[in-house]
C-alpha cells in the first residue's frame, strides 16, 4: 500500500512544499515549514468522502436581493455595552468572531462575563432562548467555574465543556442548540479529520472552517479565541482573518489596567471601533468615559505635556502626549516614541527643527503617550510636536487647552477629519480652547456651543506662538 502523501506547510503563508526546507520559498520565512499529512482520501471502492460543499447560506439556490430578509434589525447584546460597541452594535446571529490578544490580556476573562450576562438574558426571556456554550481547551470545567465565581456569573444557563475535539464541541452544539458559543482558543482545538497538531496551520483552518459552516447553517453567532504571536500577529495568521466575519483585537499594556478592544475586521459595522475596560479584581469593567481614564493623572502646569483630542472609530479620547528633551550625553542623540510611530516622530522632529528653527541636534527626545494608548493619527502630529516644544522651552501649556492637527513637511497645519466630534468631546471635558488646523474652523458653526475658545492656526510656529504664548 502506498504510504500516505505528506506535504511541508509553511505556518506563516500556508504555502505548501513536497519536502521540508529551511525556507518558505513564497513568504521567504525561515524555518516555518512544518509536515502535515491531509485527511485520508475514500478507499478505493468505499463510500465517497463527506460533502465539502456545505452552505453558508439558505440553500443551493439564488434568491432575488430584495426578497432576502436582513439579519441587522435583530442583533443581540452581549450584556457588555463596549463590547457591543466594537461588534458594531451587538452580536449579529450567526456571525463568527475572532479575539486575538496576547496572552493574560483578559481575553477569557471578558468572554465567560459575556457568556453569564447573555445566558442570563437569554434565560429570561419568554419562551427561553438557548443557553450559552463556553467550550475551552486551555481550562478546565472547576478552573473556569472559580474564575466565572469571582465575576458574579452565578446561576445562569452557562454550560462549559473541557474539550479540544471540533467533532466533540460540534456534537455538544446540536445536542444544546445554544443561543452562543465561545471557543477558547482556536489555537488548541483539533479536527479528527486531520493529522497535524492542534495549532498548526492546517488545523486552524480547518477548525475555523468548521466552527463557520456550523455557525452559518445552525444560525448560533460563535466566537473564536485566538493567541497572538510575539510580533503581534495572530497566530495561525491571515488565513483566520479570511475566514470569520468580525475580528477583534484585545489589546493593553498589561501593567495598566486597562484594556482596548478594536475592531480590525467587521463585515457588520464600523472597523477601528473601540471599546474600553478597565481590569478589576471583579473582572473587567467598562469605562464609559475613557477620556477621563487616560487623563486622570495630568499634572496640569508641567512642560512637555499637551491635550490631544483623537478619533477612535467614531469615539472621541482624549489623551495626553508627553515630550522630554534631555541633553545627550553620549554620541548619538535617541529619539524615542511610545505609543505613537517611531518614524513619524523622526519626521515630525525634522520639520520642527526646520520651520520652527528648534534645535535639537544634540538632544534625545522621549514622547509617550500617557495611559499606554496608542495613536495613529496624522491629526496628533501637532500636540506632538507642542509637547516637544514645550519641553525644549521649559514653558508649559496651559492646562485647559486641547490640541490637534495634521502637520505637513513645509510646516502647514493641515485639516483632518471628524473635527467638530473631538471639539465638542474637549468641550464636554472642561477645556476651554482648542487649538485646531484653520481649515477645520466653520464661522457658522461651532460645535462647542461657546463652551471652547477655537483659534485656528496655519502654519506650525503660528501655533507654536499661540500655544506657549
Ligand atoms: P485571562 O482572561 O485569563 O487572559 P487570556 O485569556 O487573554 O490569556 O486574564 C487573566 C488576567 O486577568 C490575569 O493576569 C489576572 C487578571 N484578572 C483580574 O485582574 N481580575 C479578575 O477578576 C480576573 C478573572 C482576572
Ligand atoms: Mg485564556
Amino acid at each position: 500500500m502506498k504510504a500516505p502523501r505528506t506535504v511541508f506547510v509553511c505556518q506563516e503563508c500556508g504555502a505548501q512544499a513536497p519536502k521540508w526546507q529551511g525556507k518558505c520559498d513564497d513568504c521567504g520565512a525561515w524555518n516555518s515549514l512544518v509536515e502535515e499529512r491531509p485527511a485520508p482520501g475514500p478507499a478505493p471502492g468505499g463510500a465517497a468522502p463527506p460533502n465539502r460543499y456545505m452552505h453558508v447560506g439558505a440553500g443551493g439556490t439564488a434568491q432575488l436581493y430584495a426578497e432576502v430578509e436582513t439579519a441587522a434589525a435583530r442583533r443581540l447584546s452581549s450584556g457588555i455595552g463596549e463590547f457591543d460597541r466594537v461588534l458594531g452594535g451587538g452580536i449579529v446571529p450567526g456571525s463568527l468572531v475572532l479575539l486575538g490578544g496576547e496572552p493574560g490580556i483578559g481575553k477569557s476573562t471578558l468572554l465567560l462575563q459575556a457568556a453569564g450576562l447573555f445566558a442570563t438574558q437569554m434565560g429570561a426571556l419568554s419562551p427561553p432562548g438557548g443557553p450559552v456554550l463556553y467550550a475551552s481547551g486551555e481550562e478546565s470545567e472547576h478552573q473556569i467555574k472559580s474564575r466565572g465565581d469571582r465575576l458574579g456569573v452565578g446561576s445562569a444557563p452557562l454550560y462549559l465543556l473541557a474539550e479540544t475535539c471540533i467533532e466533540r464541541i460540534l456534537e455538544e452544539m446540536s445536542r444544546l442548540r445554544p443561543s452562543l458559543v465561545i471557543v477558547d482558543s482556536i489555537q488548541t482545538v483539533f479536527s479528527l479529520k486531520f493529522q497535524s497538531a492542534p495549532g498548526s496551520i492546517g488545523q486552524v483552518r480547518e477548525a475555523a472552517t468548521q466552527f463557520l459552516f456550523a455557525a452559518k447553517a445552525q444560525n448560533i453567532p460563535t466566537v473564536l479565541v485566538g493567541h497572538v504571536t510575539k510580533d503581534g500577529a495572530l497566530a495561525g495568521p491571515k488565513v483566520l482573518e479570511h475566514v470569520v466575519d468580525t475580528v477583534l483585537y484585545f489589546e493593553g499594556d498589561r501593567h495598566h489596567s486597562h484594556r482596548v478592544v478594536r475592531a480590525i475586521k467587521n463585515r457588520f459595522g464600523a472597523v477601528s471601533e473601540l471599546g474600553v475596560f478597565e481590569m478589576t479584581s471583579s473582572g473587567l469593567r467598562a469605562v464609559a468615559n475613557p477620556s477621563k481614564l487616560f487623563l486622570a493623572e495630568r499634572a496640569s502646569g508641567t512642560p512637555g505635556s499637551a491635550v490631544l483630542c483623537c478619533v477612535e472609530g467614531s469615539r472621541p479620547i482624549l489623551v495626553e502626549v508627553q515630550a522630554l528633551v534631555s541633553t545627550s550625553s553620549y554620541g548619538n542623540a535617541r529619539r524615542m516614541a511610545i505609543g505613537i510611530d517611531q518614524s513619524r516622530l523622526a519626521l515630525l522632529l525634522a520639520v520642527l527643527e526646520k520651520r520652527a528653527g528648534l534645535n535639537l541636534a544634540g538632544d534625545d527626545v522621549y514622547v509617550n503617550v500617557a495611559g499606554g494608548m496608542s495613536v495613529d493619527e496624522t491629526a496628533a502630529d501637532l500636540s506632538v510636536l507642542a509637547a516637544v516644544a514645550s519641553s525644549v522651552r521649559n514653558r508649559a501649556l496651559s492646562p485647559n487647552t486641547a490640541v490637534f492637527g495634521e502637520v505637513g513637511l513645509s510646516g502647514e497645519i493641515r485639516g483632518i477629519p471628524q473635527a467638530a466630534l473631538r471639539i465638542r468631546e474637549a468641550a464636554q471635558m472642561g477645556f476651554t480652547r482648542v487649538v485646531l488646523p484653520e481649515a477645520n474652523l466653520d464661522p457658522a458653526d461651532d460645535p462647542s456651543d461657546g463652551r471652547c475658545e477655537l483659534v485656528g492656526v496655519r502654519a506650525l510656529g503660528e501655533a507654536l506662538d499661540v500655544l506657549l504664548a
